[in-house]
């Protein structure tokens, strides 16, 4: 049994608090409008009437709030009790904001761990949910065992902004797949196809499609996009600029795809036609230190 704090009762402080509650832990909650913490208060958590209050309580305390302009201002408010105390903020935001939360609280003599929920608040607790935490080790060996009853607990590293990162890519990805669902959608839409009976056919073939990515993932990382090539980018160019031609037609939003199509472009006018759609990550990468070519365009694969 642990002592555990929770600041924040929103959709996620609830079940993150009501988690460790079902777990036996000794929990305390605190919430900036007060009256949100009854149904936790019947299951055994006690209530404080401040963050430094709820912070002190306990050995460990768990920030979920709306953002990181609100996780500052709790422990802004808390900052007088904050030495010697250990905090995971489980607030969504950005590694750049993370960093700083984690400079300003080890300025105030706290352990700073930071966390990404790849959950919804029903999922928490659940075989599905996932935390991903970066920051203090020391805070992440001696909680992690109750953090896993949150769901699996993944430590990405010492940099407090890895959680973040990484948060931010899976949901990226996850946007992506919602934006071809939607495009697709939309296209079928425009001649009355209802979106559940469509989803029967999109759904096994975006799943057939993800077999697609540790291919592309190999080339990415090898940079090589020239090899094993059997979908080549200028024949798939032409596939999207009818795909747009149609939903133009169709009368429906290009937004979703136009970008896609312009990198096609680049990079096909570039030389690189006779490659993999992969190619164009060069065009989207970070350009490397040291890296000759400026933009990370025009590289050829395997040149210099
Ligand atoms: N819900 C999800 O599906 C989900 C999934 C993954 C991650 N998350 C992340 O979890 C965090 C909380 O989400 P949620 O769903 O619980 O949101 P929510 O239901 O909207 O609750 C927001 C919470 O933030 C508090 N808050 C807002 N501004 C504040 C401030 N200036 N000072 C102190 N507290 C403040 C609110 O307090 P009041 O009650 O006083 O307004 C409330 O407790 C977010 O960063 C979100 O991105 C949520």
């Amino acid at each position: 049994m642990a002592n555990i704090s929770i600041l924040g009762l929103g959709a996620m402080g609830q079940a993150l608090a009501t988690r460790f509650l079902q777990r036996e832990h000794r929990v305390t909650v605190w919430n900036r409008t007060p009256g949100k913490a009854a149904s936790l208060i019947a299951q055994g958590a006690r209530e404080r009437n401040s963050a430094a209050e709820a912070i002190a309580a306990s050995d460990v305390t768990v920030i979920c709030v709306l953002d990181y302009g609100a996780a500052g201002s709790v422990i802004d408010a808390a900052a007088s009790i904050l030495s010697g105390r250990a905090l995971v903020n489980l607030t969504n935001g950005t590694p750049a904001q993370a960093r700083a939360t984690a400079k300003r609280v080890a300025e105030l003599g706290a352990e700073y761990l930071d966390g990404g929920i790849m959950a919804t608040p029903p999922m928490i607790g659940g075989e599905h949910a996932l935390i991903l935490y970066s920051g203090s080790r020391a805070t992440f060996d001696a909680h992690a065992d109750s953090l896993e009853a949150l769901g699996a607990a993944n430590y990405l590293g010492a940099d407090p902004g890895l959680a973040s990162l990484h948060d931010l890519a899976l949901l990226s990805g996850m946007y992506g797949v919602f934006a071809g669902f939607f495009h697709a959608t939309a296209l079928v839409d425009s001649e009355g196809i209802r979106s559940d009976s469509f989803l029967r056919l999109l759904g096994p073939w975006m799943a057939a499609m993800m077999g697609e990515l540790p291919g592309y993932a190999q080339k990415i990382d090898s940079g090589r996009h020239g090899v094993n090539v059997v979908s080549n980018l200028g024949m798939q160019a032409a596939s999207l600029e009818n795909i747009l031609t149609a939903t133009r037609e169709q009368g429906v939003a290009t937004d979703l795809l136009e970008p896609m199509l312009e990198l096609f472009r680049q990079r096909a006018s570039a030389g690189f036609g006779h490659e993999d759609i992969s190619g164009i990550f060069e065009l989207m990468r970070r350009t490397r230190p040291g890296s000759r070519v400026p933009s990370g365009r025009a590289k050829p694969a395997g040149a210099p």
